[in-house]
């Protein structure tokens, strides 16, 4: 039999964190470096390709159910590969085929190069196939990078994570850490400066723990410096950031002239028992420290942090030492999580016991708490003047323009559409905890 070649008509789903993204973005050019032609339309495609999340069991959930929908229309008849990669095949491995048999192939997040290979397999013989396994670095690695615009791109530089925080599942699925080597890194950066590439985001599970194992030795600090010397590159940014690789040398580096100084540090709680059961490694008092060392470094730096409301055991006090925390820190973000247990993670074995309605309790309080401090410290800057890179139109309101500061901070320019793609000076007019409002300032 000769096998099928002809193209097929990919759509490649991303769901989950930056680097899934990331991650999708290289499927897709591999998939298009085959011969393959993306289409939007997860429904006009002849292959479905889900790049899935399970941090959390609604991120899962949600990716199986969409999935499932495709599955009833196989069923029913159509001719459609459905493939489920990232971390929910990880995870389920052959186990996901019990709970979607129309499944064809099951790729693990060190298995997406593989793939235009398995859809060929897929064809001629067909499925299903399941690739996972967390041994080896995924080949798809190098030349890929995520591009969100003209002048902005994403690259990866290194990738699982050995924290094992009691909660997350993120190590069984992403992995053992490794980095990628800098020289290599920086040649991407490079090629991406000379293809009018502006902004640069490093990704990685655990970006600040970047180098562990490199030969010769290079941490974050050092790789965002070279960075910053190459001709084109305006700003650097990372994400996201554990407080117990926080460096010294990281914080200075946030006050370099082309890193932006904005740090994310999940705190996840700010009770120091919590902070013991979820194995976080350090204490309320080293978080703090660890803030004051940032802001003593780089003034005016912002923070933000992830916090994980209703973790099993937590008390009213537990939560309201979260709260203190907020409330002293004045993050400028802050991303509010309800306990989702993971199943083989160590706080799945205790009991998942602070009611559903208690942790939307917290989390809502949490965020409301967040956005009075946003609204307060985002007023403060009224006045004053902020570089902001234009990203293109306001989605709420098109005939405005949106980008950021450097602290990450959303701002609204009244201006005209030629900005887009540049860094303006932008005077802040007004401020809500969401955003910034502003014009460009007049030269001269
Ligand atoms: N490596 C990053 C991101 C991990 S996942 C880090 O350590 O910061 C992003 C966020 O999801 C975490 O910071 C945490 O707040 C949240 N999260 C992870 N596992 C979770 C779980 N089981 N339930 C609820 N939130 C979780
Ligand atoms: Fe998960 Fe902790 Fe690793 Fe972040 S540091 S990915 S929360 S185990
Ligand atoms: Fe989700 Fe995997 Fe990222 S579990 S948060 S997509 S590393």
């Amino acid at each position: 039999m000769e096998a099928d070649i002809s193209p097929l008509k990919v759509c490649v789903v991303p769901f989950g964190c930056q680097m899934n993204r990331a991650d999708a973005s290289a499927i897709q050019e591999l998939l298009e470096r085959r011969g393959h032609v993306p289409v939007r339309d997860e429904d006009e495609a002849d292959a479905v390709i889900y790049v899935t999340c399970t941090v959390r069991q609604h991120a899962e959930d949600r990716a199986f159910s969409r999935l499932g929908r495709h599955a009833r229309r196989k069923r029913d008849g159509r001719r459609v590969i459905l493939v489920l990669a990232g971390c929910c095949a990880e995870k389920e491995a052959r186990g996901a085929l019990e709970r979607l048999p129309e499944l064809d192939i099951v790729c693990g997040t060190r298995r997406f190069h593989l793939l235009p290979e398995l859809l060929d397999r897929v064809r001629a013989q067909g499925g299903p196939i399941v690739a996972v396994g967390l041994d080896g670095r995924p080949g798809h690695e190098g030349g890929f990078h995520w591009r969100t615009s003209p002048f902005q791109a994403f690259v990866t530089v290194m990738r699982g994570c050995d924290n094992f925080c009691s909660y997350c599942i993120v190590p069984y699925v992403r992995g053992r850490e490794y980095s990628r080597p800098p020289d290599e890194i920086l040649d991407e950066v490079k090629r991406l400066a000379d293809d009018g590439v502006k902004e640069i985001t490093f990704l990685g599970q655990n970006v600040n723990s970047y180098g562990k194992g490199l030969e010769p030795p290079c941490d974050l600090a050092e790789l965002l410096a070279r960075a910053g010397e190459v001709e084109g590159i305006e700003r650097l940014k990372f994400v996201t950031s554990h407080p117990k690789d926080l460096t010294p040398e990281l914080a200075d580096a946030l006050a370099l002239p082309k890193v932006c100084p904005y740090l994310h540090l999940p705190a996840q709680s700010g009770s120091n028992r919590i902070l013991a059961a979820m194995n976080r490694g350090y204490t309320r008092e080293r978080y703090l420290e660890l803030v004051e060392m940032v802001r003593e470094r780089a003034p005016g730096a912002a923070l933000a942090s992830d916090f994980i409301v209703g973790f099993p055991g937590e008390t009213e006090e537990d939560y309201l030492r979260t709260r203190e925390l907020v409330e002293r820190v004045r993050f400028s973000q802050v991303f509010v999580f309800k306990y989702s247990p993971r199943r083989g993670t160590a706080a799945a074995r205790l009991p998942d016991d602070v009611p559903a309605e208690v942790k939307k309790r917290r989390n809502n309080d949490l965020l409301a708490l967040h956005l009075e401090i946003a609204a307060e410290d985002n007023a403060k800057l009224v006045g004053s003047t902020v570089e902001v890179l234009v990203e293109g139109p306001s989605r709420r309101d098109p005939s405005r323009l949106a980008g950021r500061a450097p602290t990450e901070r959303i701002v609204i320019v009244d201006g005209p559409p030629e900005l887009k793609g540049e860094i303006v000076r932008v005077r802040v007019e007004s401020a809500t905890a969401l955003a910034l409002y502003g014009r460009p300032e007049e030269e001269g």
